[in-house]
């Protein structure tokens, strides 16, 4: 029990009257809520999330060893996740996100699937990577932005002459699950049969563009200092639960603070970042998160682009987005 000297917090002396009386609510699986009213209503967010970042140079080796040692079909997702030590049981890089590293060699596929938990991914290297989202088929290259929204079908490959590719998974995985509101179902066909996808009276709660080619974001990012990836038919977020954006760091940002968590990954440049009471310097390819309620600045002393994707959209819809410049 955390006790607090303050009006309108708990704070109970124990004595053997009282412990006797826990004891027999235990034994009935009751509990007083003055023992833990002070952790479980904290005076603001408490994440269990650190700070993190994984460099591309430690973790590179580490997921090319993964194709020599497992086969894509057997893995299913051949993938290497960042795990929050904060968040391991949520299997969490930060929050309510998880994130992970694809690898994939020329001929091989995923089979497709679906699942309540939504997708993204931002392609980090390789040529001749596509993916299949609900019948479309889409070519990827480095740098590009791609979703797989709650419950569309997707499979993904690289064709036979294209090259190791490797990408960043971003989902709501710890979302879903916190929630008990995830599923998982396997396609009927291994993969899907492309065929075009209507986009005639779109009134699904996701953007009806799945792909965004990074010459096009990053010719939109020139023109201000961030890039939104948008819902082209509502303006806002791509997908209901999570948001993603580029941003242009030249100099240090202002220091902020927000609930909702947010894992970036180092599109072009190197810089730094301080997130809560870590500093770390950050170059192409590796990734960090920022957990909520931290506060956090970045800085390039040239110019650097970061890609970032968070649940904002998720605790917008909830209510429960808050933010200060701090
Ligand atoms: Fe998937």
């Amino acid at each position: 029990m955390r006790r607090e000297n303050v009006i309108g917090r708990a704070n109970v002396e124990d004595t053997p009257e009282l412990d006797a009386y826990y004891r027999e609510l235990e034994a009935r699986e009751l509990g007083a809520l003055w023992n833990v009213a002070n952790e479980i209503e904290p005076w603001h967010p408490q994440p269990k999330s650190m700070p993190m970042i994984w460099k591309w140079r430690e973790v590179e080796p580490l997921v090319r060893r993964a194709p020599q040692l497992v086969a894509a079909d057997k893995a299913a997702r051949r993938v290497v996740m960042l795990v929050n030590p904060g968040r391991k049981e949520w299997s969490a890089a930060v929050g309510l996100l998880y994130s992970g590293i694809q690898i994939m060699n020329p001929g091989e596929f995923t089979s497709a699937h679906r699942h309540q938990a939504s997708a993204l991914r931002f392609v980090m290297e390789g040529r001749g990577a596509y993916t299949v989202v609900d019948g479309e088929r889409m070519t990827l290259d480095a740098r590009d932005f791609v979703l797989t929204p709650n419950g569309t079908w997707h499979d993904h490959g690289v064709e036979a002459g294209g090259t190791q590719c490797v990408w960043q998974d971003g989902l709501d995985i710890p979302l879903a699950n916190s929630l008990d509101a995830n599923f998982y179902e396997v396609h009927p066909e291994v993969v899907q049969t492309p065929a075009p996808l209507s986009r005639a009276n779109w009134a699904k709660p996701y953007s009806p563009v799945f792909l965004y080619k990074w010459d096009s974001c990053l010719a939109e990012l020139r023109k201000e200092k961030s890039f939104e990836y948008r819902n082209p038919l509502t303006g806002g977020p791509v997908m209901p639960t999570m948001g993603a954006r580029l941003e242009r760091i030249e100099g240090a940002t202002s220091a902020i603070r927000h609930t909702g968590s947010v894992v970036y990954q180092v599109a072009a440049g190197h810089g730094w970042s301080e997130i809560g009471e870590r500093r770390f310097e950050w170059e192409e390819k590796d990734v960090f998160c920022v957990p909520a309620w931290t506060r956090y600045r970045h800085g390039a002393a040239g110019e650097a682009v970061l890609f970032s994707f968070n649940d904002f959209p998720a605790m917008k819809a909830l209510a429960l987005y808050r933010e200060e410049y701090v």
